[in-house]
């Protein structure tokens, strides 16, 4: 069944078709990878899904809910998550604290406790760190849990994102370039944990410059150029589409 579902959207900015006429789904259980040249509208397509961007055009539906119109905080209620092109971390808090942000989804109850200085709070938040910590022990981070996030390696940034993005148990993940400047063990290594969540049942949406990256871990591939559907596919049939190759080689 597909988790996500984009009928027909399009977003103008001014007299610019950023994104045209798109049909795309997202199913539960898999990686689905989106490509495309440089400025081809992926970043866009993202930031309407994750409710950041209004949607110009078409529908999107995300289960049984319609959610066109729904923000950014009401896409995240509903169980959609995402992480940046460009790594928004707090620099100066550690990774530690900046991955219990993540989880806040499920805490509103427990932050208005805890501004409040209520006994709850501080055993909500003692168990929220737990949760933090295991996970960043599952990322291998444990060593840098208490590191200022901003002092990591950049390799090291993209997973605390990740697990930021992870800690509000979403039932669709967006990844716009998760893999950007690393290399090839580090990316190995988180195509791995991609490939663990898509088993576990999550859908995913992976944008990845990386052909090989991809075409190694979705088994359909949409491939977008000045904001237009140009194939999709299985990545050896993407491969092989001459308008794909133009796309990238230029004709
Ligand atoms: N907020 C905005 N205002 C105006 N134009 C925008 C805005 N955001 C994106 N665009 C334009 O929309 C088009 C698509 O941009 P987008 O960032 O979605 O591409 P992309 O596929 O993510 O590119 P990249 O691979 O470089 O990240 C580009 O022409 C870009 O200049
Ligand atoms: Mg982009």
């Amino acid at each position: 069944m597909s988790a996500l579902v984009l009928n027909n959207i399009g977003k103008d900015f001014g007299g610019v078709h950023a994104v045209a006429d798109l049909h795309m789904e997202v199913p539960q259980g898999r990686i689905t990878g989106l490509i495309g040249p440089n400025g081809a509208g992926k970043t866009t397509v993202v930031n309407m899904i994750s409710g950041m961007l209004s949607v110009t055009s078409g529908a999107i539906k995300f289960g049984t809910h319609d959610i066109t119109h729904v923000g950014a905080h009401d896409a995240a209620a509903l169980g959609i998550s995402r992480t940046y092109q460009n790594i928004r971390l707090l620099s100066e808090s550690t990774v530690t604290e900046n991955v219990m942000g993540g989880f806040h989804r499920h805490e509103k109850a427990s932050i208005l406790a805890s501004l409040l200085g209520l006994p709850s709070s501080r055993r909500e938040t003692a168990k929220v760190r737990r949760q933090a910590l295991e996970m960043i022990d599952r990322f291998e981070m444990s060593a840098f849990h208490d590191h200022p996030a901003g002092d990591l390696s950049y390799g090291h940034q993209r997973r605390v994102e990740m697990m930021r993005a992870l800690a509000m148990a979403p039932e669709l993940l967006l990844l716009d370039e998760p893999v950007a400047g690393m290399n090839e063990v580090e990316s190995g290594e988180l195509g791995t944990i991609f490939s663990g969540l898509a088993k576990g049942g999550m859908a995913v949406l992976l944008i990845e410059h990386n052909m090989r990256f991809v075409f190694g871990l979705c088994d359909f591939v949409y491939v977008l150029d000045s904001g237009r559907l140009i194939a999709s596919g299985t990545p050896d049939e993407v491969i092989k589409n001459p308008a794909v190759i133009t796309a990238y080689l230029g004709s």
